[in-house]
């Protein structure tokens, strides 16, 4: 059978990365420098990416910047005719970095905040200084002709704030905003305490959300979906299973999500031991929970079947034990309301971070 082309390739290309944040979505064992894949690894690999029928390049980390070949990489995809995204926090783009991605052909950049209180981002990203860095970063995305989202990861501690957040976009003339709830895998589930906010916060963020897209009329666009441990539908998480996305690892792991790692009962295949086209065609780890076969009875029954595809296997087995259970997310599931239970214990439990995003996976 043949099968549709993958749309996206997320290239975590480093895990190293300046900041700290507790939520990181990067598995807890972090991929060392020696480890990474080489400049010409990654060449082919795009260039594998393009003949299979991908069209957009997601650089991502870690901090992909650290990676002193970025623009080379950029080059490359643009030539090989992708659509390059460079998502980062912004802390380590300067005028000439900007020149040089621009000159390779980068379409879009994608710069995240961690709050838009500068104390706050401090705090969350353990680097003092990163707001200012990160308002001056977009800036120069701008004069430099590309487009622009920013990604504003909001939490417990910086969720009554989303309205200055939205205002930061705003400033810096970004064309999007993605309002992206915390989701709890990897580093953020060891902090769910810190980070789950009440049930309360969110709906004032939410309501504020919706005044905010009336104000703007899509001069900004805002991105922003509800909570997975607050909502009674599951999200269709990365377009489905093995269905629109790739994501390789550092090391040249191939992965249907950026957490698919948890899932330690699946074996993923390496690059360049094995090609993407065939990794994508019929690699087992895909296959595992790729379209409907694999679903529950209930989930198979459903009308949403190929809407949510089944929510998120990696939260299913965070919150269950079994990565092919139905998504708690979904009021169909047994365990819904334990979600519920658990969301508002968590967010009403002391804030301590449990652990710090560092190499070696320690708190
Ligand atoms: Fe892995 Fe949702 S993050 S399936």
């Amino acid at each position: 059978m043949t099968r549709e082309p993958p749309l996206a390739l997320l290239a975590e290309i480093t895990h190293r990365c300046p900041l700290q944040c507790p939520y990181c979505s990067n598995p807890v064992e972090l991929v060392r420098a020696g480890a990474e894949l080489a400049t010409a690894d990654w060449q082919r690999l795009i260039d594998e990416a393009a003949a299979l029928g991908i069209l957009q390049i997601h650089f991502s980390g870690g901090e992909p910047m650290v990676r002193t070949d970025l623009a080379q990489l950029v080059g490359h995809a643009r030539a090989a005719g992708l659509y390059t995204n460079l998502i980062t926090s912004g802390v380590l783009l300067d005028a000439t970095k900007m020149e040089a991605l621009a000159r390779a052909g980068l379409d879009h950049v994608q710069i995240s905040i961690q709050d838009s209180d500068p104390a706050g981002s401090d705090l969350i990203s353990a680097y003092p200084g990163a707001l200012p860095k990160k308002r001056q970063a977009a800036l120069l995305v701008g004069e430099a002709g590309l487009a622009l989202t920013i990604n504003a990861v909001v939490h417990r501690q910086n969720l009554d704030r989303v309205g200055d957040m939205i205002a930061f976009a705003e400033e810096v003339e970004a064309q999007r905003i993605e309002i992206a709830h915390v989701q709890y895998y990897g580093w953020a589930l060891k902090n769910r305490d810190f980070l789950m906010p009440t049930l309360a916060q969110l709906d004032a963020a939410t309501a504020l959300v919706e005044r905010e897209r009336a104000r703007l009329g899509g001069r900004l666009v805002i991105d922003y979906v509800i909570p997975d441990y607050y909502a009674r539908k599951p999200k269709a998480c990365m377009g489905g299973w093995g269905r629109r996305f790739l994501n390789v690892s550092p090391e040249g792991k191939v992965l249907p999500c950026h957490a698919a790692e948890t899932i330690t009962s699946l074996a993923f295949a390496t690059y360049p031991e094995r090609s993407l086209a065939d990794i994508w065609a019929d690699d087992p780890a895909f296959a595992a929970f790729r379209g409907t076969d694999w679903m529950p009875e209930t989930c198979k029954s459903c009308d949403r079947r190929e809407i949510d595809w089944g929510g998120c296997r990696c939260q299913a087995l965070a919150l269950t034990g079994e990565a092919g259970a139905i998504d708690p997310a979904c009021e169909r599931s047994p365990r819904h309301d334990e979600l519920f239970d658990l969301a508002r214990a968590a967010s009403l439990a002391e804030p301590v971070v449990r652990a710090w995003r560092r190499m070696g996976g320690k708190s």
